[in-house]
């Protein structure tokens, strides 16, 4: 039985939440940045095709990295900007004949060159000395990484040659060898590994201490230019060729072709060619070839109209499996997760992959010891797809569900193909639940994450979550590696998440089916925790956007002994249970009756944006819809983009958002 869409949804939603986490929070990735990408491109996907399911608080309205402080930042001279992607020959169709059509008949040429999974970073020479090396950063800002990009050894440090003021635009990578040497002495000074080279070279650039960065062999290849003045080359092509010829690191192997025919032609022999390489390469860009062009088409906010970049399709590789163990969700749903030899996939080493639910393992006849197939593909991933029947050990026997809840051994029960833990004690469970608490879009408490929050229930200092305000230092100092500073701030966040808004704690609280969004409308509208814990079914759904589905989900939460005892013991720690001005100020603002949808990374928690919109009268949903007023568009935006597109719906990005509430402000 395959999921059905709200199903897969729901996975989804928890894997992309939990890469999120691993990246931003803890730098620590397990997947490759192609395999997050199908992921959240999935998740993107489902939502406009299902916008019912969409969660308000889906990771698709989340978050995205500033540039280190400790870096000095520095402003780009010509903006550095990113590409759309694609995964599909239909929408590599749709941009050659986009590209056709906007320069109106005239016959376009394209490069095509490697795809390099690196970190961008633009280059600057002056009288033939490298002078400056600048981190994308926001596109508009990068971090001074001068002194780190002076030692890659494959970057000449003088080009005689060069016209006297150019930058470069390429990408900065960790050879796959020196990437597994340098896991393998991490490893041994017990230092955990990077998942990918990626990642390594990311974490290497990020070094404060250029001495450490010469350690590790980084290298660069360019293909592109910044500011560069008066040059004479009118192509993609020549450029390559006169970056090889300066000497610099260039692209040798790059295609000049026209037609679909060519260019797909081209994409496949670079598939071919690229295990040659020594940077990873996750897919092919698509240039239009002639500078003059590539300037009439121009470009959006994000990308160039003349570039594309088409990513290769999900490797699948074979490991053993070793085990499977069962992890505990926030809600209690039970994930059979298979732990694997490690094996390198799409250019990171998995070790783990979700088996989805027991009806899955059934249905695929997965058990301990098999050679089992798995793949990093758009669904959830990295996933066991297959087992291969002929390498079974003797004697294998089913997986069997669990009985009892693996963490708590309370009570399972079956929903659909999953099983459920009901215990409202399980610590399983609790960990989940104070991770969500604590997160940035909710109470934002800042050194509880998931690392800590397993730390703290697993130390037996937490049996329900209003404990964390009962914390004290001598309580704190009884943890591993918890120093008496950051024993202090942790409890300095926990002290200010006392006054957070009525709409943050109802958020943070994981109301079933009450995300970011819903929580801010229940928060105006009831004006107290109280009144809305006592509200009754009819008076919930006289709220706007709730149905009588949702009433009866936030009425039952409410309704439960165990939250009656967590508000009780809430309210006695001195949270803030009303609704502060600012969430009550007047709707009337400058948005007034405006919709947006927001999508892409943003320079904030999307909650933030959720809540500035809509303390300006504004509303947020989920998917983009004719109705819609604006789509704020953030870096790596995706399907909906296209869509908004589409549909002539306003795109503005972030800068644009501010310049209009400051217009609108004025008005
Ligand atoms: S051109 C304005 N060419 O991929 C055009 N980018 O996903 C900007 N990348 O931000 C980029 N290989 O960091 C270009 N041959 C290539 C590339 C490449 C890798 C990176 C680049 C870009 C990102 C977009």
């Amino acid at each position: 039985m395959s999921p059905t869409p709200a199903q897969r949804y729901a996975r989804l939603l928890e894997e992309v939440r939990r890469h999120d986490h691993l990246y931003y929070i803890e730098a620590r990735p397990e997947i490759s940045d192609a395999a997050y990408d199908r992921l959240y491109r999935e998740l993107l996907d489902l939502e406009t095709s299902h916008p019912k399911l969409a969660d308000e608080n889906s990771p698709t309205r989340k978050v995205g990295g500033a540039p280190l402080d400790s870096f000095r930042t520095v402003a780009h001279a010509v903006r550095m900007q990113s590409l759309n992607n694609t995964y599909s020959e239909e929408e590599l169709q749709d941009f050659l004949d986009r590209v056709e059509k906007n320069l109106h008949g005239q016959a376009a040429e394209f490069a095509v060159e490697p795809k390099v999974d690196g970190l961008a970073v633009s280059l600057r020479y002056e009288q033939g000395r490298l002078t400056q090396g600048l981190t994308r950063g926001d596109g508009e800002r990068g971090d001074d990484i001068t002194e780190n990009i002076k030692t890659i050894r494959n970057l000449p440090l003088s080009v005689p040659r060069l016209p006297p003021r150019i930058e470069f635009r390429g990408e900065v990578y960790l050879p796959e060898p020196a990437f597994a040497a340098l896991n393998q002495s991490r490893e041994k000074k017990g230092e955990p590994p990077f998942a990918n080279p990626r990642n390594a070279a990311a974490g290497t650039l990020k070094l404060l201490d250029s001495r450490e960065v010469a350690k590790r062999p980084l290298a660069v290849v360019l293909y592109g230019l910044g500011d560069a003045p008066g040059l004479p080359l009118k192509t993609q092509d020549q450029l390559h060729r006169q970056i090889l010829d300066w000497g610099l690191p260039g692209h040798d192997w790059f295609r000049h072709v026209r037609g679909t025919a060519e260019v797909l032609h081209a994409i496949r022999e670079l598939n071919q060619a690229r295990t040659r390489f020594s940077f990873a390469t996750d897919g092919a860009v698509i240039k239009v070839n002639r500078f003059d062009q590539q300037k009439t088409l121009g470009q959006t906010d994000k990308a160039p109209r003349w570039a594309i970049a088409y990513k290769y399709a999900a490797e699948q590789s074979e490991t053993r499996l070793l085990d499977v163990t069962f992890q505990v969700g926030r809600t209690g749903v039970i994930t059979p997760v298979a732990e694997l030899a490690p094996v390198l996939l799409s250019g990171s080493t998995v070790s783990r992959a979700t088996l989805h639910n027991f009806e899955e393992i059934a249905r695929k006849d997965i058990r301990v010891g098999d050679l089992v197939r798995v793949e990093k593909a758009g669904e959830v991933i990295p996933a066991v797809i297959s087992v291969n029947l002929s390498q079974r050990p003797a004697q294998s026997k089913p997986i069997r569900p669990p009985r009892h809840c693996p963490v708590c051994q309370g009570p399972l029960i079956k929903e659909d193909a999953f099983l459920r833990c009901t215990s409202r004690d399980c610590v399983g469970q609790l960990k989940r639940r104070l991770q969500h608490f604590a997160h940035r879009g909710a109470m934002d408490i800042e050194g509880l994450g998931e690392v800590m929050a397993a730390q703290l229930v697993d130390a037996g200092l937490l049996q329900h979550l209003d404990q964390i305000y009962g914390l004290t230092g001598e309580k704190l100092a009884a943890l591993d590696r918890m120093g008496e500073k950051s024993a202090a701030n942790l409890l300095a966040g926990i002290d200010a998440s006392r006054r957070r808004s009525l709409g943050r704690l109802i958020f943070a609280l994981g109301i079933p089916q009450v995300g970011a969004v819903l929580s801010e409308t229940l928060a105006r509208h009831f004006r107290s925790l109280d009144r809305l814990a006592e509200a009754s079914l009819s008076e919930l759904t006289l709220v706007n956007d709730v149905g009588p589905k949702v009433a009866e989900e936030i009425a039952t939460f409410f309704h439960d002994a165990s939250t009656r005892r967590l508000l009780t013991a809430l309210k006695k720690a001195g949270l803030n249970f009303t609704a502060l001005p600012s969430e009550l100020a007047e709707r009337g603002g400058v948005f007034s009756g405006k919709k947006f949808v927001l999508t892409g990374t943003l320079s904030a928690p999307r909650e933030e944006f959720i809540r500035r919109i809509q303390s300006l009268g504004g509303s947020v949903s989920g998917s983009v819809s004719p109705k819609t007023d604006y789509l704020l568009a953030g870096e790596d935006a995706g399907s909906k983009l296209e869509k908004a597109r589409s549909l002539q719906v306003r795109v503005l990005s972030e800068k644009e958002f501010e310049k209009l509430v400051g217009q609108k402000a004025a008005e």
